[in-house]
């Protein structure tokens, strides 16, 4: 337990690092917090920066996501289960503790600690983290991302879908009921960091994916 929050709490302040602000203040001279959607993630950086500065975004905010979640993973199985890799079974308590150290990492994103707790809105961090917690998992939200987003240009509505059905992975692959909690408030949180955007899919002027203007051609 004491471990589970320790890990829950290092994955705050790890997720909450705001890559994409950085990327885009060194690659482009950009706040992307004044631009766009003003958002810092990978979608804002790619329209307000391009195609470089959103690839590193997106590659730091899910490895983030990702070697936490293994960190956490291997760390829990060493400091709390004596070092018993047989123990690493998602369908058990551990699942439950795997679930607590992936809302940190949401949380740590979406209100970070190093911008007065306006961060971005989960999702790059969300699929690395979601493959840490099982992998299958994480491919299935990917899979449901891009059916959608893909075909519309629409990264928010892949998001908020995937984001939605995250519990229903984790019931589909066996975790505990009570690990479904914290990844309900994850998704619940996501989904509520994209209210903006859901408002502007329904008013039909929502911004559809795209580079820079200069990298647009
Ligand atoms: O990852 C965030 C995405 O779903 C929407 O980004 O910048 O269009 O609000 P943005």
């Amino acid at each position: 337990m004491l471990w589970t929050i320790a890990f829950t709490v290092g994955a705050y302040f790890v997720c909450g690092i705001p890559f994409g602000l950085v990327i885009a203040l060194a690659m482009g001279h950009v706040d992307v917090r004044e631009v766009g959607s003003g958002n810092i993630g990978t979608t804002n950086v790619a329209r307000s920066v391009g195609k470089g500065a959103a690839a590193a975004t997106l590659l730091l905010d899910l490895g983030k996501g990702l070697i936490w979640m293994v960190v956490a993973r291997y760390g829990i199985a060493a400091l709390a289960l004596g070092g018993d890799v047989a123990a690493l079974d998602h369908t058990t308590a551990f699942g439950v503790s795997l679930s607590c150290v992936f809302l940190g990492c949401i949380l740590g994103h979406v209100f970070t600690p190093y911008l007065r707790f306006h961060g971005g809105k989960g999702i790059a961090v969300g699929f690395g983290a979601a493959l840490g917690l099982y992998w299958p998992i994480g491919v299935g939200l990917l899979a449901l991302f891009l059916v959608l987003a893909i075909p519309t240009r629409y990264v928010s509505l892949g998001s908020v879908v995937a984001a939605a059905s995250l519990p229903v992975w984790c019931v589909i692959f066996g975790f505990p009921t009570a690990s479904v909690v914290p990844v309900v408030i994850a998704a619940v949180v996501v989904i509520w960091s994209h209210r903006e955007n859901v408002r502007r899919l329904v008013h039909g002027d929502e911004r559809r994916f795209a580079f820079h203007k200069s990298e647009s051609k």
